[in-house]
């Protein structure tokens, strides 16, 4: 398992356990986790999985896929450094305790 924590907000915070090999969208999905809407299941084609990478895990996330600084440009909230698709963000070992905040909002 992969821990997560989804910052909201107004700063709640949720922690939720995922999968190895599920994206960062999917488990928050599959965990109700409010603010990821993930409209498109994942391929890279609506941006409502828009989420803020917290900074000391920027690097461990790595860069942005291909296209997806294209799609991030139609998100509805503001675009930060460490903005991603949460869909493009595969759990691994050693994202274990990743943190990301949520926008404001998704659509
Ligand atoms: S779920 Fe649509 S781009 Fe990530």
């Amino acid at each position: 398992m992969v821990k997560v924590t989804f910052i909201h907000p107004d700063g709640r915070e949720t922690e939720v356990d995922g999968k190895h090999g599920d994206s960062v969208m999917a488990t928050a999905i599959a965990n109700d986790v409010d603010g990821i809407v993930g409209e498109c299941g994942g391929s890279m084609m609506c941006a409502t999985c828009h989420c803020y990478v917290a900074e000391e895990w920027a690097a461990q996330t790595g860069e942005r896929e291909d296209g997806e600084e294209d799609m991030l440009e139609c998100a509805v909230s503001e675009i930060e450094e460490t903005s991603r698709l949460s869909c493009q963000i595969k759990l691994a070992p050693e994202l274990d305790g990743l943190r990301v905040r949520l926008p404001e909002d998704q659509v």
